[in-house]
């Protein structure tokens, strides 16, 4: 009998076969090995809605919420305060690594916490001695054009004037100095004014430039024409809940040292830390969690690593604000290798959220992300954000300076857990040893490899693309939310399915002689 096709729908409805699985039934089939975010797909639902309407706001915390999902690695290739300024405009928060001293990390997250978007905070300055000779240099290997300059060369001081390529430009006489030919009558701001303010200095002005001063005539920062002309605006950016300044986040360790670490981080104006290990279920980071529980209650605190609901208990017990999940799966990562121990991403991001959820505490997927898709398979899996070290890297954002080997421009791109970045750390610095609870140990058992990635470009355009890409991946699923993503995923309305090895090649390029892969504009 054929049924009646104006029926199709309500037929389904009762009809006792269904498409893929749901995610209990994926996960507890994968019981014998474990799941990689490789190992399945999403099946795709009822598009009804366009993809910009798609909401990516996630929790990082109990307390704070973020407009994008993404967090970059605490890793000395990865975040410092370029970074995390740029990860933070862009809706998502940088988390400042710690292999350097607690003063070189807290002056760090003082940058982020003092940056407004188009305020120059830490302009080159120079001294009213200077040459022409030291002009010329400094705009060769800067390439700025004009410099302002103060009493002792240095931001903070009193403003005196300003140089600009035109004064130095026709000078025969290399020897002149700054103070001889800088322009002392100057167009300045007062401390305070808002960026919409300073533009229209700037306009009427026709300067390029536009210092801001203190009442004792002291340069604060400085505002730049072309940079205003660049000057992207950042609707979603993350801030504090009480200042408009900018969310940071950074990594400690547990070892007695980190304590004293950490007070000068909150000194300098830290919302979120992050406790950096790769085995969180140990009695140090117990014991840290609960002292800065007590010593800094306001600071949200995210715990781990973990893989396991047992890790994730001790850790939700002692008060973690999140958690990091993850244990081997990382690009530049070899311990489940040579440790033995870890777990496949999949399997270990979606015991510990559905154990953490049911305590309020989010989740972040930390390691193995590679492409959108993986981001998509993580948030399916449960977790809040996903934390992103290799994908990132590369990046004009990211610290070190690219270089050239076979034609390609790269960037260096180590594990923490490397003997490069173990063998970096001064007395100080101990990020690398005590994240691997190595310090004490005369030979160094590497847990991570140092190696490069090609240029990226810059994470401006880089975090839309992901997020436009994640947009358009939920839109597939038929949800308009991180949150109707979740929902509909422990409810069994998301169906996974299992991807064989054949499937997996058939998901990606073949058949073709050769072909470039361009992954945005
Ligand atoms: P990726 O995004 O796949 O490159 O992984 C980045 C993550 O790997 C980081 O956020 C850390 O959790 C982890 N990680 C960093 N360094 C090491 C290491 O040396 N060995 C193992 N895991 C590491």
């Amino acid at each position: 009998m054929v049924l009646d096709y104006k029926n199709a729908t309500a037929h389904l409805a009762s009809y006792s076969k269904k498409d893929g699985l749901d995610v209990q039934t994926l996960i507890d089939s994968a019981n014998f090995g474990g799941l990689t975010y490789n190992d399945f797909l999403v099946l795709p639902g009822l598009i009804n809605f366009p993809a910009s309407e798609v909401k990516l706001e996630s929790k990082l915390t109990k307390k704070i919420t973020m407009k994008s999902p993404f967090l970059s690695s605490p890793m000395d290739t990865v975040t410092e305060e370029n970074m995390a300024i740029h990860m933070a405009l862009l809706g998502g928060i940088g988390i400042i690594h710690h292999n350097c001293s607690a003063d070189e990390q807290a002056e760090m997250v003082r940058k982020v916490k003092k940056f407004e978007n188009g305020f120059i905070n830490d302009p080159i300055v120079i001294s009213p001695k200077i040459t022409v000779r030291d002009i010329r240099r400094l705009k060769e290997t800067i390439g700025f054009s004009s410099f302002p300059v103060t009493e002792n060369g240095k931001p903070g001081a009193k403003l005196l004037g300003i140089i600009t390529s035109r004064d130095v430009q026709f000078l025969d006489d290399d020897t002149i100095k700054a103070e001889e030919i800088m322009t002392k009558e100057l167009v300045t701001a007062q401390k305070g004014i808002t960026l919409t303010e300073g533009n229209n200095i700037l306009r009427t002005s026709k300067k390029g430039k536009l210092p801001i001063v203190d009442a004792q005539g002291n340069l604060v920062s400085l505002i730049s024409l072309t940079d205003l002309q660049k000057n992207q605006d950042y609707p979603d950016a993350s801030k504090s809940f009480d200042s408009k300044q900018l969310l940071c986040g950074a990594a400690v360790g547990t070892i007695p040292a980190d304590r004293e670490r950490l007070d000068k981080l909150v000194e300098a104006g830290l919302d979120v830390v992050v406790l950096d290990s790769s085995n969180g279920s140990s009695v140090f980071q117990l014991d840290m969690l609960k002292w800065i529980k007590e010593k800094h209650p306001h600071l949200q605190v995210i715990a781990g690593n973990v893989v396991t609901r047992d890790q994730a208990a001790l850790l939700i017990e002692a008060g973690a604000d999140g958690l990091r999940i993850g244990m081997g799966s990382g690009s530049i990562c070899i311990t489940q290798e040579v440790m033995a121990c870890g777990r496949p991403q999949g399997t270990a991001v979606y015991n510990v959220c559905e154990f953490a959820h049911q305590f309020g505490v989010p989740c972040i997927a930390d390691g193995g992300i590679g492409n959108i898709g993986h981001i998509t398979k993580a948030l399916a899996l449960g977790a809040d954000c996903v934390m992103m070290g290799g994908l990132l890297a590369g990046t004009s954002e990211t610290p070190g300076d690219y270089f050239y080997r076979d034609g390609k421009r790269l960037k260096t791109y180590r594990g923490m857990g490397s003997i490069d970045a173990m063998q970096s750390t001064d007395t100080n610095a101990n990020a690398s040893t005590s994240r691997y609870f190595s310090e004490a140990d005369k030979v160094l058992v590497a847990q991570g490899v140092s190696g490069s990635v090609v240029d990226k470009g810059s994470i401006t355009k880089f975090i839309p693309y992901l997020f436009n890409g994640l947009q358009h991946s939920l839109q597939d699923i038929g949800v308009t939310s991180v949150t109707d993503l979740r929902e509909k995923v422990y409810g069994g309305d998301v169906r996974f399915e299992f991807r064989t090895a054949s499937a997996q090649l058939e998901g990606g390029v073949h058949g073709l002689h050769s072909y470039e892969k361009k992954l945005h504009n």
